[in-house]
């Protein structure tokens, strides 16, 4: 399951299965797809029949030189006409609304599906491929639905239409007919389908390319601080001239396709006229019989080369349908227990009983891991980058669900509760905070949907962010930028922080920002954080002095295990790893702190199991 999202995965035969499934999309709205097969039955039979009343003019009116009737056919053909004009607006608009339905609906769809799938999907799926589900292959079906089924059934009501209309005729011209069709349609499918194989490996390529493009671009200053600029361009020339090559070839299949069409159709045409001037001076048929049989023959290449393009074209879209089924059908990893319940608080002690849990099978990342938090207790994780820090707080967070042994809240398997009511409870303020673009003030709503904008105030005042919202030009309604860009890192925490405090936790989480914040800032956050720790439980990754000497209790974690617990002074007094990861940092922090640190009372060690 692990490269689903690549595209050589998928079947691009004809597969009823997924072809049952586009037509369940279209299923809702068969009012329209049927409106609009009949109106094109409608105009497929008039080009037939003006194709007809060619013959009549020319037979009945010019030849026999019968005015009255040539008035009259010239009426019924005008009639017609509008009557076309009709009928070809009509179908038209219906499938250009059906198209923008199914395509609402299955992005819709996927959005949906997408918000509940667990995060496990997205560490594994890129986003550049989610997001072309969404766009082009969603606009692909859409097409296939519409255009596709306008084109097909128009091709073979007019196919139909045209052949009855000859054998009508000349049943002996028609035969002819029946032996040159069949060859174009031959030589039109197969090289299309060479035309198609060709495109889509222009288009593999092109998405390489698009993901090089994407990667260069949302990595600019990494790649301009590593200098690769070099390096990078040696790549992309090579990608993209294998794209020129494939798109090249495409192109080249594609302009011989129709010349050659039109080399068989003018076959078939000079056999007819051979034939036909012969029946024509033995008197077995009129000129206008010919005129017209002529005209039926131009008339059908056009519905057979509309038919090899479809044909072409559906294998696509199923590819298309494929990729987004795929997506559809992605289970969410972690979902609610059909007796899940809401446990209305999830105060109460946490305890990880035996927990295993890896995000790749190979590389397991706690291997039988035992913790038991107080109610209220403030526990700071630190430990080596990597080491399972960041993991544990999305075990509590149940973004993740252990693979083995249990999480208990208030002694009860966290998993017999929704993921709802554990989550609307848990304040988190994460290692990378995302804020969604707009103002400042929905950011921080995010917390509690219902909150009043003094309830918004109250909480950024409480969080410590007041005062740099205030500061600056807009204030609460200043705009972030897509992803908070426009904000400095700590000032994301703030508002996260914010957020967390208006949500009104009982469990608070925090992974701090490695990332250098300012002095005013930082303590800006401590304040903040001290505030919304206060008689919750709270799990702080935390790198700050300040946060860990004010933990209730410190636990290194390496390489997914335990490998000390206790005080600020326990810990220094042990002398070990926690002493020797900090005595650095706290030294360029606080020098003087670690010979107070020696001179503390020895403390009762806290219980870890
Ligand atoms: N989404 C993921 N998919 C696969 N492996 C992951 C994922 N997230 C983390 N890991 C792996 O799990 C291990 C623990 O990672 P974790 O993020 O918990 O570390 P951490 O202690 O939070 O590190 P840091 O201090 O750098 O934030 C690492 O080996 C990491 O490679
Ligand atoms: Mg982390």
């Amino acid at each position: 399951m692990d490269h689903y999202f690549e595209e050589e995965e998928f079947n691009t035969q004809f597969n009823g299965h997924t072809l049952r499934r586009i037509a369940a999309q279209a299923k809702p709205h068969w009012r329209g797809v049927a409106g609009f097969v009949v109106l094109i039955a409608l105009v497929s039979l008039n080009d037939s029949v003006f194709t007809y009343l060619s013959k009549l003019i020319i037979d009945e009116g010019i030849l026999a030189g019968d005015r009255a009737r040539l008035n009259q056919l010239f009426i019924i053909y005008g009639s017609l006409a509008l009557v076309q004009a009709a009928a070809i607006f009509g179908f038209i608009y219906l499938a250009g609304q059906l198209g923008e339905r199914i395509q609402y609906e299955l992005r819709r769809k996927m959005f949906n599906h997408l918000q509940s799938l667990s995060l496990s999907y997205y560490s594994k799926t890129p986003i550049g491929w989610i997001m072309s589900r969404v766009t082009s292959d969603s606009a692909r079906i859409s097409e296939l639905i519409t255009w596709g089924l306008i084109d097909s059934s128009w091709a073979v009501f007019n196919l139909s239409t045209a052949l009855i209309f000859m054998i009508w005729i000349n049943w002996q011209l028609a035969l002819i007919m029946a032996v040159v069709m069949p060859a174009i349609v031959i030589i039109a499918s197969i090289f299309k389908r060479q035309i198609l194989v060709q495109f889509r490996r222009a288009r593999k390529l092109n998405s390489k390319l698009t993901g090089a493009y994407n990667e260069n671009i949302t990595g600019v200053r990494v790649v301009k601080a590593l200098t690769r600029e070099e390096k990078n361009l040696e790549e992309f020339d090579g990608q993209a001239t294998s794209l020129y090559h494939a798109a090249f070839r495409a192109a080249w299949l594609s302009a011989l396709f129709l010349p050659i069409v039109q080399l068989v159709g003018a076959v078939g045409l000079g056999a007819i006229v051979w034939y036909g001037g012969w029946q024509i001076e033995i008197g077995a048929m009129s000129i206008g019989s010919l005129q017209a049989f002529m005209g039926y023959l131009t008339f059908m290449l056009f519905p057979i080369q509309e038919l090899a393009r479809v044909y072409a074209e559906m294998q696509n879209s199923i590819a298309s349908a494929e990729r987004i089924f795929s997506l559809i059908d992605a289970e969410p990893e972690v979902v609610d227990r059909s007796y899940a319940f809401d446990p209305q608080t999830v105060k109460g002690d946490i305890h990880f009983d035996h927990v295993d849990f890896f995000y790749d099978e190979k590389k397991p990342v706690l291997i039988d891991f035992n913790l038991r938090v107080k109610q209220g207790e403030t526990i700071a994780l630190v430990g080596p980058t990597g080491g399972g820090k960041s993991t544990i707080v999305n075990l509590i967070c149940r973004f993740y669900e252990p693979q083995r042994g249990v999480i208990r809240i208030g002694g009860t398997d966290y998993t017999s509760f929704t993921l709802e009511s554990i989550q609307s409870r848990i304040g988190m303020v994460l290692q990378s905070p995302h804020l969604f673009s707009g103002a400042i003030r929905d950011n921080i709503r995010y917390g509690r949907l219902d909150a009043t904008d003094a309830e918004i105030e109250a909480a950024a005042q409480l969080a410590h962010a007041h005062e740099f919202i205030t500061a600056m030009p807009k204030g609460y309604d200043e705009e972030v930028g897509e992803g908070g860009n426009l904000l400095s890192v700590g000032q994301k925490q703030l508002i996260s922080l914010a957020r967390a405090v208006l949500s009104r936790p009982e469990i608070f989480i925090m992974d701090e920002a490695t990332s250098s914040v300012d002095t005013l800032t930082e303590a800006l956050i401590q304040q903040g954080m001290e505030t919304l720790m206060h008689g919750r439980t709270s799990f702080i990754i935390a790198h700050r002095l300040s946060t860990i000497k004010k933990a209730d209790r410190i636990l290194v974690i390496e390489g997914g295990r335990i490998t000390e617990s206790g005080s600020h002074q326990e810990l220094i007094r042990q002398q070990g790893h926690y002493y020797s990861l900090y005595t650095k940092q706290f030294q360029a922090e606080a020098p003087h702190e670690i010979d107070q640190l020696f001179e503390a009372k020895p403390q009762p060690t806290a219980e870890v199991r």
